[in-house]
């Protein structure tokens, strides 16, 4: 009692006292000097009021200003570090320091370190085994998955052919047509493009990318995570997610009914044999609960992604007609228009395959990549602390825009992949899967999908803006995966 008489008769004083402790904090950082050069930020926000909404351009931007390809920053109680260039990014995901993922909502309010794509430790080691193995399996750059993915565009041409040219969105088929590919590969049947549950679930997975970009206060406030009241966001992930798994539980007792382990048709059989093969070790990672969300996985990490990329890919070629008219002139000439363009012709066209590394290298539409991180203790890496739990970011796009890396970095210029003999170049500084033993395990799907796409596209189609509209422009959302921000139209004018 008295010691509260004492504080209410001394407001003042007490009041002066967390100043100055606030000024000290801020003044001396905690024992920041070991960390990344950085701004000096406020006390308990940290440089939350400097960051801007796209933070790789932020980031990339102050290695500039600081002269240093690291950097780091302070959002509430979390630190985050950025690699800015592409041989600090290729030194620090080399090794095991900065395998794991920090705890960001999805992880702490979702799978809880369920999965493949925000998992660590074991549990991470066995599934991104398992998905790589079954992936290559399926013929990620052999016959079968190619034929999956022609099979789909079959549908994609006749729905745009049905058009007649007029002015269209093709976010919806692109996105329906992309998640089938998905469907194909992980539950071994496609959707019609109007199949009401099929689009709801796709829905879906996009609310939850969108609620997950790393610059909302949600994770780095961890009280917002604590109150009494669940967030909304906490919300809208687990329901979602619950939905999903509803509809991915009917199919994988559909699997259980015919499954044949001589007979492994897609992703959940070859799951439900790694099941039955490790069945009788009490560690095991491979169960019902953990194949749920390793097709959870498989969808939210290469659904959004594919289809965003051939979404930027039609904006820049009704941009740039006439690389759009070398592509078609190459497609003609390789390939004709007799027979559709198949996996193997990629070595055959290096203009188009430059041209979509380039669309890749200039929208760099994973600015971030995915945060990685050093969970179990401070790490030392070029002189500095990181310290345990940062959020460790390869900025990629540092990496795209690097002018010691291309010729023309700020500008759309597939020359930036193609050398002075017309031979592709140049391939080994394109960062958008990222680099290392955490990269993306789907990028021999994800690239032949893009080849594939894009090239049926271009040899049956030209793309142009409709005309006496002004044409859209580049301006990008903000989030983790990052989309052309207007919902543009393209008139699809069948070749002659
Ligand atoms: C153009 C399309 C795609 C791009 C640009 C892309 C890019 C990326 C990037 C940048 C990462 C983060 C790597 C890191 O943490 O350093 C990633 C992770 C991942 N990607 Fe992709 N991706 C694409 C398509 C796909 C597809 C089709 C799949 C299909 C299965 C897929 C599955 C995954 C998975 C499971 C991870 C997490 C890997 C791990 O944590 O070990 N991605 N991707």
């Amino acid at each position: 009692m008295a010691l509260v008489e004492l504080l209410a008769d001394n407001v003042q004083t007490v009041l002066i006292v967390l100043l100055a402790l606030l000024i000290a904090y801020y003044i001396f950082g905690g024992g920041a000097s070991a960390l990344p050069p950085s701004l000096q930020g406020w006390p308990l926000i940290g440089n939350m009021l400097q960051v801007k909404k796209d933070m790789a351009e932020y980031a990339m931007d102050l290695s500039k200003k600081l002269s240093s390809d690291i950097v780091s920053l302070k959002i509430g109680s979390s630190t985050m570090v950025f690699f800015n260039s592409y041989n600090m990014i290729k030194e620090a995901f080399a090794g095991d320091e900065f395998m794991a993922r920090p705890d960001i909502f999805f992880k702490t309010a979702l799978t809880k370190g369920n999965g493949v794509l925000v998992s660590d430790g074991q549990m991470w080691k066995n599934q991104r085994r398992f998905a790589l193995t079954v992936l290559r399996d399926f013929g990620m750059g052999k016959m079968m998955m190619d034929e999956n993915i022609r099979e789909e565009l079959v549908y994609v041409v006749d729905d745009i052919r049905r058009q007649n040219g007029k002015a269209y969105d093709v976010e919806r088929i692109v996105n329906v047509a992309v998640a089938n590919v998905m469907c194909q590969t992980a539950l071994g049947r496609r959707y019609d493009y109007d199949d009401a549950a099929f689009i709801d679930l796709q829905n879906r997975f996009e609310e939850n990318v969108t609620i997950t970009g790393v610059s909302s206060p949600i994770h780095h406030f961890k009280f917002l995570q604590n109150l009494p009241i669940e967030p909304w966001a906490a919300k809208i992930l687990r329901r979602n997610y619950a939905h999903v798994r509803e509809f991915l539980m009917k199919v994988v007792e559909e699997h259980k009914k015919t499954f044949d382990g001589s007979d492994i048709k897609d992703v959940i059989d070859a799951y439900l044999s790694e099941i039955e093969k490790n069945k009788d070790k009490p560690d095991t990672t491979f169960t019902d609960d953990q194949l749920n969300w390793m097709i959870y996985d498989m969808f939210i990490a290469g659904s959004e992604t594919t289809a965003t990329s051939l979404r930027w890919a039609l904006l820049y070629m009704i941009h740039y007609p006439d690389v759009q008219a070398k592509v078609q002139a190459e497609l003609d000439e390789v390939i004709g228009r007799e027979r559709a363009p198949c996996a193997r012709d990629r070595t055959s066209l290096p203009y188009t395959d430059a041209v979509i590394n380039e669309i890749l290298r200039i929208t760099s539409f994973l600015p971030l990549a995915l945060p990685h991180s050093n969970m179990e203790k401070d790490v030392h890496f070029r002189g500095y602390t990181i310290p345990k739990g940062a959020y460790v970011f390869g900025n990629l796009l540092a990496v795209h825009r690097d002018p010691k890396l291309w010729k023309s970095p700020d500008k759309f210029d597939p020359d930036n992949f193609i050398d002075e003999n017309g031979k592709l170049c140049n391939q080994q500084h394109m960062g958008a899967f990222s680099v290392g033993r955490r990269a993306c395990l789907g990028e021999g799907l994800a690239r032949m999908e893009m080849f594939l796409f894009f090239t049926r596209l271009l040899q049956v189609f030209s793309f142009k803006n409709p005309d006496g509209v002004p044409l859209p422009p580049f301006t990008r959302t903000s989030g983790l995966v990052v989309k052309p921000k207007v919902h543009y139209k393209v008139c699809a004018i069948e070749r002659e």
